[in-house]
């Protein structure tokens, strides 16, 4: 259902400058976001997950541009946003949270300072005794022990776990509707990862927040995913309900991807291993940009870009050859 979609990408083309010429980077990516859900984006390193990401956030590295599309959030395109207005929504009405949590914590400045400083660039609470009242609360709310005690501590005397906590409790304090997150549990142990996503879905489940999940663990986007997005050299190739994409994958990409991971894989026809590398960015050539590597390719895969098309209920791919006998099976 679009109407209940809170982000959504409409063709999105971001481009970086380099001394060639400009890179297409994310080159026509379409995908939702649905209010209160969470979409798991996957796919290979290099793929485009986090410029997409920084696409919609204003963030672009320098040289960087959205050069054609829509970010629409709440109905609103921000591509056409001017930075200021762009950074009223970063924080606010749009939480990040990054792979390594000290990229947004400053390592100088104590716990309580950063965090309430939060209360107050959002909230404009003047009062110090207020925003300390705030930031134990939602640092408990994150679940930090001994919260109060806390405030005064500094960046590098808590855990990478606890770290990213307080990274999630800075992202919350603005009340966003949406949170991107990118890789929030790569740089983790395996141990704190599941923690951090759990506390994730708890925030979600109070506060009704959308989240945008960029990861590589597709036991994550399985147990802690509404959706799913699979991405492929700066497009999206398959998108819709995780129960549904995992059990029969439409994309020889997802199929690929899936069957690479043990478990999850349900296929009776399981696939090998994906051979072959994926194009690097303004090296693939016409057509699909996965057809050097799929089985399944036929001619026209090579010369056309195969545009999405849906195959079941919320379901899209964009594949000539998709496979469809197991929509019958639903
Ligand atoms: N600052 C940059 N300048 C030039 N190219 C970049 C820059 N950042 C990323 N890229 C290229 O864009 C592609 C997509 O990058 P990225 O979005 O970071 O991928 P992912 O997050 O899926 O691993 C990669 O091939 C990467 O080399
Ligand atoms: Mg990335």
């Amino acid at each position: 259902m679009a109407g209940s979609d809170i982000l959504r990408l409409e063709n999105l083309v971001t481009e970086i400058a380099s001394d060639q010429g400009a890179v297409r980077v994310v080159d026509g990516v379409n995908l939702s976001v649905r209010q209160g859900r969470t979409l798991g984006l996957v796919g290979e390193s290099g793929s485009g997950k986090s410029l997409t990401c920084l696409s919609v956030l204003g963030l672009l590295p320098p040289g960087g541009r959205i050069a054609a599309g829509r970010v629409l959030f709440q109905g609103e395109d921000l591509a056409r946003k001017t930075q200021k207005a762009l950074s009223r929504y970063r924080g606010a009405r749009i939480g990040t949270i990054l792979q390594d949590p000290m990229t947004s914590l400053n390592p100088l400045l104590t716990i309580g300072d950063q965090v309430g400083e939060m209360f107050r660039y959002h909230h404009n609470i003047r009062s110090a005794a207020e925003r300390r009242r705030r930031a134990i609360a939602v640092m408990e709310q994150v679940r930090i022990p001994a919260a109060a005690e806390r405030l005064n501590a500094y960046p590098h005397q808590f855990s990478g776990g606890m770290r990213q906590r307080i990274a999630i409790a800075m992202s919350i304090a603005g009340d966003p509707d949406l949170i991107i997150a990118d890789e929030p549990t790569t740089a983790l142990d395996v141990t704190i990862r599941l923690q951090i996503l759990q506390l994730l879905r708890d925030i979600q489940r109070a506060r009704g927040t959308a989240i945008l999940l960029v990861t590589h663990d597709l036991h994550a986007v399985a147990r802690f995913c509404d959706d799913v997005a699979v991405m492929y050299a700066g497009r999206i190739v398959e998108q819709g309900p995780v129960g549904a994409v995992f059990a029969r994958p439409a994309h020889p990409y997802t199929a690929g991807l899936i069957a690479a991971v043990p478990r999850i894989a349900a296929l009776p026809d399981r696939l090998p291993t994906i051979p072959g590398q994926p194009p690097r960015p303004g090296e693939a050539a016409e057509g699909c940009a996965f057809f050097p590597r799929c089985a399944r390719a036929a001619a026209e895969c090579a010369a056309v870009v195969p545009e999405p098309r849906a195959v079941g209920a919320g379901r899209a791919v964009s594949c000539f050859a998709p496979h469809l006998q197991a929509e019958a099976a639903e």
